[in-house]
């Protein structure tokens, strides 16, 4: 069988999959993802900005954040309906419900990523939602994925200190009380150039303190998101 173009691959796979979300697939040895435009339902139609112009502004993101040097999957080819990344492995939460990785492994990948987000905050830039399956971490190389949260109006200091709130609050959720890797991960974050914004989140977050005696009850019972704002504000108060 004669070798097919790249470009013959995704349209086969574009035609086979037409809607679905994301998919992963291989050509010559490499992976790669599609990612295609979401398909919008019932109240979400009205809701949710157009896909379109979701899809769009997460390929011009992707290229605004290559050119300037953040770690970011190369862009392989991209429509108005769709674009193709490369592959650049499993996500950090992949890795911490990964069984067979020791304390020490993860606790080295999670560093890891804390470190890159300062490096991308170093850079003047932000990620827009930087939640544990939105990094991704391969043989010592952390990659950023998922740009359709991502910049808005709001200056850059607006920007990298939610990024760094909604980065602790996803620790929490995935690790809950289980949270010994937290705090080093964080401090790898600080030490890396973030101390300024890890300072400037802790004291946009102190008129929030006063909520902590009463989210104290949920948590162990609450739910998904309300559990880790808990944990947020309980990692503040323990650092001075
Ligand atoms: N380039 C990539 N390399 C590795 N994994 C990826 C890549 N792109 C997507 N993924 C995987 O697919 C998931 C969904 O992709 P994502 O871009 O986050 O879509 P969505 O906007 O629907 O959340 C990611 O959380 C990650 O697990
Ligand atoms: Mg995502």
């Amino acid at each position: 069988m004669s070798e097919q173009t790249f470009e013959a691959v995704v349209g086969k796979i574009l035609n086979d999959n037409q809607g679905t979300r994301v998919l992963k697939f291989e050509h010559q040895g490499q992976f790669y993802w599609l990612k295609q435009a979401e398909k919008l339902t019932g109240a979400m139609r009205f809701l949710k900005q157009s896909p379109a112009k979701a899809l769009q502004i997460e390929v011009e993101t992707l290229v605004m954040l290559a050119s300037k040097g953040a770690q970011v999957p190369q862009l392989m080819c991209s429509s108005p309906d769709y674009f193709v990344i490369a592959d650049v492995g499993p996500t950090i939460s992949a890795w911490l419900s990964d069984k067979t990785l020791s304390q020490d492994e993860k606790q080295q990948i999670l560093n890891a990523s804390a470190t890159a987000l300062a490096n991308l905050h170093q850079l003047g830039l932000a990620h827009g939602r930087p939640a544990l399956r939105d990094i991704s971490w391969s043989e010592g190389q952390v990659h950023f994925i998922d740009f359709e949260a991502s910049q808005n109006s709001k200056d850059i200091a607006y920007q990298q200190r939610r990024d760094l709130l909604v980065y602790i609050h996803s620790l929490y959720r995935y690790m809950g009380p289980d949270h010994e890797m937290i705090t080093p991960a964080i401090q790898a974050y600080r030490d890396a150039g973030g101390e300024a914004i890890w300072l400037d989140a802790k004291q946009w977050l102190t008129p929030w303190q006063w909520i902590y005696p009463g989210l104290r009850l949920f948590k162990d019972i609450g739910g998904k998101d309300l559990r880790p704002m808990f944990w947020l504000l309980w990692h503040f108060r323990q650092l001075a």
